[in-house]
């Protein structure tokens, strides 16, 4: 009967059994889809008689189907929205954070110092050609300085038929900047370089950073101004003192090394102050010097009009000076306590 329907229905105690009952009644063999098919075979006037009735029937027992399933999902969504509550006032489960890497700080240090001064950063690709790396620094093929580099060369040319190599410096930058960014300029190139030579102060892939300005009117005051403005905010020390050494490289004319000067403190250098004051030395820092026309030339530019400082200092060299780390290598091991020692990782 009806009343026993509805009863079963209202007793039904998960969603699962609710859908039982709905095939039970109105499924295609169901008791209700029973009793509508019986009235095709009554006469009109009984049919007037029963057909409301089992319609009605049909109707309230579908409604009270979906009511039941509305009410026992809407208790099922209570049920887990009370058991899924998470506590926020528990402490989260600590996990060791990772930390910025000394070279990768550095760099970040170095391009913040120079973006000051309105230099912007170049990058340009460690895979490089000898024609970028070498040939238009002014070192032909049959230059000594060549032979200077530990070079890694790949067996293979290129498709134009260059000879392949890891840059041995970011000097290539240099070129790759003016020819495609014209004049004037005013950079810096951080980036991975490589030689073959390894030992404590050695690896076969360092950093460096490159400088170059191109404009017209430079001479090598802007060189050691730029430069000392540069170390005085690296070091954070007003009293770093320059000393310029005449030099040698193809790519720049005149060349001077740059030394810095040093004082000992508990054993150990401390840049700032003269070098020739007693008991202070100097330590070589850099190579830079003014843009050789014939490079000027090769960026696709009127040496005559335009001129240039270059300078290229290793990037792994400053973090040691600053944060006085002594073995280069272990800049390079991975080892989270070496780390840890000079405070960079928790
Ligand atoms: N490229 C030179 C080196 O790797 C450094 C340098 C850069 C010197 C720019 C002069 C000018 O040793």
């Amino acid at each position: 009967t009806g009343q026993e329907a509805l009863a079963r229905i209202a007793a039904a105690s998960d969603v699962d059994s609710v859908e039982k009952l709905r095939v039970e009644f109105l499924g295609k063999q169901g008791s209700i889809s029973g009793l509508l098919k019986t009235l095709g075979a009554m006469s009109p006037e009984e049919r007037q008689v029963e057909g409301p009735k089992i319609h009605a029937l049909r109707e309230s027992v579908t409604a009270a189907l979906a009511a039941r399933k509305d009410a026992l999902e809407g208790a099922a969504l209570e049920a887990r929205l009370a058991a899924e509550r998470i506590d926020m006032s528990l402490p989260a489960p600590q996990t060791p954070r990772g930390s910025v890497h000394p070279v990768s700080q550095v760099m970040d240090e170095l391009a913040e110092i120079f973006a000051d001064m309105g230099f912007a950063v170049a990058t340009g690709p460690e895979i490089e050609d000898d024609w970028h790396n070498f040939t238009a620094l002014n070192m032909p093929e049959t230059h000594p300085a060549r032979a200077m580099h530990d070079t890694f060369y790949f067996p293979d040319k290129d498709a134009e038929g260059r000879d392949m190599l890891l840059r041995t410096h970011t000097s290539p930058v240099q070129i790759r900047s003016m020819l495609k960014q014209g004049a004037p300029l005013r950079i810096i190139a951080p980036g991975r370089v490589y030689r073959s030579d390894s030992d404590a102060t050695h690896t076969p892939m360092f950093h460096q950073v490159e400088g170059l300005v191109i404009d017209k009117g430079i001479h090598l005051g802007h060189l050691k101004w730029t430069l000392e403005t540069f170390l005085k905010a690296f070091f954070e020390r007003e009293d770093i003192v320059l000393r310029l050494r005449p030099s040698y490289f193809p790519f720049t004319e005149p060349s001077v090394e740059v030394d810095v000067g040093f004082a000992i403190e508990n054993g150990r250098r401390v840049l700032g102050g003269s070098g020739d004051a007693p008991g202070h030395g100097w330590m070589e820092l850099l190579g830079s010097g003014m843009v050789n026309r014939k490079v000027i030339e090769f960026g696709g530019l009127d040496p005559d009009e335009w001129q240039g400082f270059a300078f290229g200092v290793g990037v792994d060299r400053l973090a040691m000076l600053k944060y006085g780390m002594d073995d280069l290598r272990a800049f390079f091991d991975g080892d989270v306590r070496w780390l840890q020692h000079y405070g960079f990782a928790a």
